[in-house]
């Protein structure tokens, strides 16, 4: 494969995606940040210029769903894998597209990504179904007026009246676009607001099949993403191929890809529909939970919004993907016996000062930039602080993990350095059955329904430390999160981890000497 090379400078700035003003942090001046596109096999390499001032934050960023095969350094996670990048420095990532499809990368600082430091990333590869137009990427995020470092504090701040802290999201947007209703901001805002901030557009090509690549990349919200009159073909979820299937509605949690081919046979060549992603109320907290964007036929008249009417499909409220059983993956693999099973519960509680905290088995983990990296300086040691919430697997060969979920949410929970085979996922506790025992569901994010429980499992082909959590942006930086440590013999002796990384560290305690960092 051939390098890719990419520069992005982070800096803040201001914005009105949906015509209403806001403070955001931006990659080269734009929302969502720049595609990064490579071919299966190339080597891209990113370089970070931290320009964030007023006031000043670290950052650092990770190629969400892609391996790090031995280069598990190269993760971008904060306080794990590397220091953070101090503001007015640089750093560059290098790293192999070793898996093909669609995704996204983002800031793993913080809930810095819900902040606006996030893009697609397409990784072109062989398909498993014919199709003759990509369309590229569907960037789906809820969208918020407060700036994300306010959420966060909103999100973890003592209860007022019970019930889940987080805030409700403004508006919901398709391709960093869409229209807000100013009439309803505050009094003192309207000056901020303005109607009728346009929506993205697609142009359809009559006859012809297209594909579009659905990304979640929002902080909170499950979306439910359709097309007026048209059904879609899904051929992958995540970075995995699915025998493909058809459907009205796509369901995609927070991290979640789903690959789907439309053709265009609907009406005729000056027609018009709407796209439409819906965030599930049930599951999530909205104001505005309807994005909208225009698809336009040959000869249609782009300066008219589409009449269409939606598909009536009514919202389970199981806040579940589509069920494991019609999600086969294209190329098959059947799942190792597991040398080791663990079982973690999802929970929440108040801390002593009231704040509202999620855990992990037990445990809520709190990034630390300044304790020494667990991937650099802890590896082969067996006791770890609790706060840390490491789970050690040793030289175990395949890996199988329950959870339950005994909170009063839903969770898109990502493993990363994997896709993890989903053996089976559902209502109550599991009752120990296998869905498609001879080639299960993989992906790198499963959504876990309210009450519910999830299982999967991995083999520990890639020796590093890979963060376990829940994708939901309020979420992990409140605790949701497990280090899962995986061949720590290995980590030691049979990577190479460059001086780099450590550099990373240095540079980040020269950094922190002269401030008070929050
Ligand atoms: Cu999309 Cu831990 O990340």
């Amino acid at each position: 494969g051939v390098t890719r090379n990419y520069d992005f400078t982070v800096q803040r700035g201001m914005i009105a995606p949906d015509g209403y003003q806001k403070s955001v942090i931006l990659i080269n001046g734009q929302f969502p940040g720049p595609i990064i596109e490579a071919n299966w096999g190339d080597t891209i390499v990113v370089t970070i210029h931290n320009q964030i001032t007023g006031p000043e934050e670290g950052t650092s960023f990770h190629w969400h769903g892609l391996l790090q095969k031995a280069t598990p350094y190269m993760d971008g996670v904060p306080s794990v894998q590397q220091c953070p990048i101090p503001p007015g420095s640089s750093f560059t990532y290098s790293f192999q597209a070793d898996l093909y499809g669609s995704s996204w990368y983002h800031s793993h600082y913080s809930a810095q990504y819900a902040g606006g430091l996030l893009g697609p990333m397409i990784i072109h590869g062989p398909s498993n179904a014919k199709y003759d137009i990509d369309l590229g990427p569907v960037f789906l995020t809820d969208y918020y007026h407060q700036e994300y470092f306010d959420i966060l504090k909103t999100a973890t701040a003592p209860l007022q009246s019970g019930g889940n802290p987080a805030p409700l999201s403004d508006n919901n947007l398709i391709n960093g676009k869409g229209n807000f209703d100013c009439s309803t901001v505050d009094p003192g805002d309207t000056t901020k607001c303005t109607n009728n901030a346009g929506v993205a557009k697609f142009q359809f090509t009559t006859g012809k099949t297209h594909r579009l690549r659905l990304i979640n990349a929002g902080a909170e919200a499950l979306q439910r993403f359709s097309i007026d009159g048209h059904t879609m073909t899904v051929i992958a979820n995540d970075f995995v191929p699915v025998k493909p299937y058809k459907t009205t509605v796509v369901t995609l949690g927070i991290g979640q890809r789903t690959d789907v081919l439309v053709t265009a046979n609907q009406g005729s060549s000056t027609s018009s529909f709407w796209m439409r992603s819906n965030i599930s109320t049930i599951c999530s907290l909205a104001k505005q939970p309807n994005a909208l964007a225009a698809i336009y036929y040959d000869r249609a008249d782009t300066s008219k919004t589409p009449t269409s009417t939606a598909w009536n499909v009514p919202d389970p409220g199981t806040c579940a993907n589509d069920d494991l059983s019609i999600t086969e993956p294209y190329y098959t693999i059947t799942p190792n016996a597991p040398t080791t099973t663990t079982t973690m519960e999802i929970n929440f509680f108040i801390n002593s000062t009231g704040n509202f905290l999620w855990t992990l088995d037990g445990t809520s983990f709190r990034a630390n930039y300044n304790n020494p990296l667990l991937l650099l300086a802890n590896v082969g040691k067996l006791d770890f602080p609790d706060i840390w919430n490491v789970k050690n697997f040793g030289s175990n060969s395949t890996v199988r993990v329950i959870i339950n979920n005994n909170s009063p949410a839903a969770h898109p929970m990502h493993l990363h350095g994997h896709n993890m085979q989903v053996l089976h996922e559902g209502p109550g506790q599991w009752d120990g059955t296998i869905t498609r025992a001879s080639n299960p569901q993989r992906r790198d994010v499963q959504q876990i329904r309210v009450g519910g429980h999830m299982v999967f499992q991995y083999d520990t082909d890639n020796p590093g430390v890979w963060p376990f959590h829940c994708h939901i942006a309020w979420h992990v930086s409140s605790g949701l999160y497990a280090n899962m440590m995986e061949r720590p013999l290995d980590i030691k002796n049979v990577l190479t981890i460059p001086t780099i990384l450590s550099q990373t560290c240095t540079q980040w305690a020269l950094y922190t000497a002269n401030k008070v960092v929050n």
